[in-house]
């Protein structure tokens, strides 16, 4: 597929089938993590998957965004092994990072006929405490995924693009 055709096709799904991800697939999308980009290729992410009925019922208790998905990444980094950018105090790439993997992630999974929708809405430190995280592990997104019902559409703001010419300057 071209990537532009991949690129516009995913859209964020919000309601998934009860149908279970294969573990070939899941081991795909976390192949796709593997290979994202990061600085200095230090990896700092840190990738949970919730599956369990338990860890989805912590999650659904602190998050209300979860869509209903049997599978859900919760993705963090480890602030250990961001890269701190020596000219910048205090600044290091974990979140970047995980961004570029978060996105890998649902493009591999669209590819794969699979939905997804990135939710930064939570509070950082609940996710960490009803999961137990250590300090240097720091929650970025989580990423629901599952089977896309028929019905699913995307919603409005899929294809509302700001101009060309608001987003981009030539220097
Ligand atoms: C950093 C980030 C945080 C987001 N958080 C949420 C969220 O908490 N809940 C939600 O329903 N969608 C969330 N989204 C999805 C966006 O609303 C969505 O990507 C945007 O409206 C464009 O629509 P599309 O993904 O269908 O193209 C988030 C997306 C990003 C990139």
């Amino acid at each position: 597929m071209d990537f532009l055709e991949l690129a516009k096709g995913r859209y964020s799904v919000r309601s998934f089938l009860d149908k279970k991800v294969e573990a070939e697939k899941i081991a795909k999308i976390l192949f796709a993590a593997n290979v994202a980009p990061t600085a200095c290729n230090n990896q700092p992410q840190k990738i949970y998957i919730l599956q369990s009925e338990e860890a989805l019922s912590k999650l659904s208790s602190v998050c209300k965004y979860t869509f209903g998905a049997k599978t859900i990444f919760l993705l963090c980094y480890d602030e250990n092994l961001a890269w701190q950018n020596p000219l910048t105090k205090g600044y290091n790439s974990g979140e970047t990072d995980v961004s570029i993997v978060c996105t890998h992630m649902m493009l591999e999974a669209h590819n794969l006929g699979l939905g997804s929708c990135w939710v930064g809405y939570f509070e950082h430190s609940k996710i960490s405490e009803i999961f137990s995280l250590p300090d240097n592990i720091k929650p970025v997104a989580l990423l629901p995924i599952g089977y896309i019902p028929d019905s699913s559409r995307p919603s409005h703001l899929h294809e509302t693009y700001r101009k060309q010419d608001e987003m981009v300057e030539i220097l």
